[in-house]
């Protein structure tokens, strides 16, 4: 039996203008430490570990549909072993119309046909868990496809016992919808439903109708999802966004955005103060975590986008804990400078709470490619920043080949944010697109035409050709995962981030005996490393463009990683 137990054992530090100052000590970076049998204590293991985003429909087909599935997925797990990651997350698997690509449940006690089935499932589990490989789920607490079964009964009458599973209300007095809260794909969040003359309210696509987690029933129906597939023996959950998952019980209008300008996508029209991030949210985060730690050592991340301070609400208090890595995506649309990010890693690592361990994501299936926004070379500085900065990095596929922005045909667009709101950029097919295996037809990834076009670029940006050329983002991202499996300070170890000077951004990783000092130019002219007084520089490990170089000197758009002596 494992014995979970909370500890805080250090604070934080910032170093900033000329003294270092600490800013994430290894000793409070754990929301609980692990008593094993022997009683000896040891760091849960998503602390040390780096997570891989695959996206299922776009991984590998194995059974020429052209949409991928979880026999293709086993197929290639060589693949992640050889990039050097420790845990797959999938995007969700369940039953469903895919309105929205499997956000969208209509079972989630099963597998979508076009994936597998649940035998399919248990295979690739059986093979991940073989390889020494986590395996992380989807859950989608939020809402549920309307072909639910859930959601057909609660839509059949008013008085049905399942009626209240979800939010249903009367229209207007001028019969228009309850309130004016808007949904993230676009118009109205409500949808009137004939059938009953109410309206029921969909956060997302009105093929997504929300739960009523003010209902117990629903807690408990829920509860009971997590528990079989913690029984089939996944390692954890990705929790689609948390912080939707409550509203404010009367309902009332939202706020309008001052700041709204046609062309932002509806969402933005008004604030999300009701509909979103109430305070009965974090009893629900608690409820799954205290279902997760019954398991052992089960992990929960949630997806939450908020601001700073009240995303890092989601790690809960020492009483009721959260989830353990609340997303952190604030590098997503950050500007790519290095004072800012300095003050970005700085405020985040003042703003974890006692025991909250840090995490950190540069792409996913919903945002821009890496790449496209960056450019090839800084794409490299990127994924050196990200798998050396305090915390657990998340990879999503195709980032490690450096795919960049995939521009979609009109008649091959099938993400419903854009077909709703065409022409407004919020397009996330060109993050989707099926990975490269090789120079094959299809790239190996079917023997027909994808469901989304591959990039452009695939006959030479693919796994095969990347795997052959030592210079190649892959096996720069295999090179960054090698290195933290063997520098404990690059995966555990204590973070000071240095004073920035112009376009270069450092810091400091520290682990027992070890400093290593991380010099990232962001910017496209040669540059020199700022060695902290009382230090040298030893040994150069790693170069994002390759070759010995000088120790102290940074060509343009070039990251290192050096051994540092001195303290
Ligand atoms: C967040 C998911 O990542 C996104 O793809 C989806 O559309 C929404 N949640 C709704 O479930
Ligand atoms: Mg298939």
């Amino acid at each position: 039996m494992m014995r979970y137990s909370t500890r805080n054992t250090g604070q934080a530090a910032v170093r900033l203008r000329g003294a270092i100052r600490t800013i994430g000590r290894a000793g409070r970076s754990s929301t609980m430490v692990v008593a094993d049998a022997a009683g000896s204590m040891r760091r849960p293991w998503w602390e040390s570990a780096v997570i891989y985003q695959i996206y299922p429909r776009s991984f590998q087909d194995s059974d020429g549909d052209g949409i991928g599935d979880l026999e293709g997925i086993r197929r290639r797990l060589d693949h992640a072993c050889r990039l050097g990651v420790d845990a797959i997350w999938l995007s969700p698997i369940f039953t469903s119309p895919m309105a929205d690509f499997g956000y969208d449940v209509a079972d989630y006690c099963d597998v979508a046909a076009i994936f597998g089935d649940l035998a399919a499932f248990d295979r690739l589990l059986a093979e991940a868990h073989g390889r020494g490989l986590k395996l992380l789920l989807d859950f989608v607490p939020n809402h549920t496809s309307i072909a639910h079964p859930w959601f057909v009964e609660s839509r059949a009458a008013r008085t049905g016992p399942k009626r209240d599973w979800y939010i249903w209300r009367d229209g207007r007095p001028d019969g228009g919808p309850p309130n004016n809260w808007t949904s993230d794909m676009g118009g109205s969040a409500w949808e009137f439903d004939p059938a009953t003359g109410q309206y029921y309210l969909h956060a997302f696509l009105r093929e997504q109708a929300d739960l009523n987690w003010r209902n117990p029933e629903v807690v408990a129906a829920m509860g009971n999802v997590l528990r079989f597939w913690f029984d089939r023996g996944v390692d954890g959950f990705r929790i689609d966004v948390l912080w939707h998952c409550i509203k404010a019980e009367a309902l009332p209008d939202n706020p309008l955005n001052p700041d709204f300008r046609p062309g932002m996508g509806e969402k933005l029209a008004v604030l999300q103060h009701h509909s979103a991030d109430q305070p009965e949210v974090h009893g629900i985060a608690h409820g799954f975590r205290r279902l997760a730690d019954s398991y052992g050592e089960r992990l929960l991340v949630g997806e939450i986008c908020l601001p700073l301070e009240r995303q890092v609400a989601y790690y809960g208090t020492d009483e009721a804990p959260g989830v353990h890595l609340p997303f952190n995506f604030q590098l997503f649309d950050a500007p790519w400078d290095a004072a800012v990010l300095a003050r970005i890693i700085a405020d985040y690592e003042a703003a974890l709470p006692p025991g909250g361990w840090p995490n950190w994501v540069l792409g996913s299936h919903d945002s821009p490619r890496l790449a496209g926004r960056l450019g090839e070379t800084q794409a490299r500085v990127a994924a050196m920043l990200l798998l050396t900065l305090r915390g657990t990095p998340t990879l999503y596929q195709g980032d490690e080949l450096g795919i960049g922005k995939v521009t979609i045909p009109p008649d091959r667009i099938r993400d419903p944010q854009d077909l709703r709101q065409p022409g407004l950029g919020l397009g996330r097919d060109g993050a989707r697109t099926p990975m490269p295996w090789d120079a094959g037809a299809y790239a190996g990834f079917s023997t027909v035409e994808p469901w989304l076009p591959l990039n452009d670029d695939w006959p030479t940006r693919n796994v095969a050709v990347q795997d052959k050329d030592p210079a190649s983002m892959l096996n720069l991202y295999r090179a960054l995962l090698r290195l933290r499996r063997s520098h404990p300070a690059l995966a555990i170890g204590d973070i000071a981030v240095l004073p920035s000077q112009p376009d270069v951004l450092q810091y400091l990783r520290r682990q027992d005996d070890e400093t290593l000092l991380v010099a990232l130019n962001l910017g496209g002219r040669p540059r020199s490393v700022d060695v902290p007084q009382g230090m040298a520089l030893h040994e150069r490990l790693l170069s994002t463009v390759g070759g010995p170089g000088e120790a102290s000197a940074l060509a343009a758009g070039e990251g290192a990683i050096m051994r540092v002596e001195g303290r």
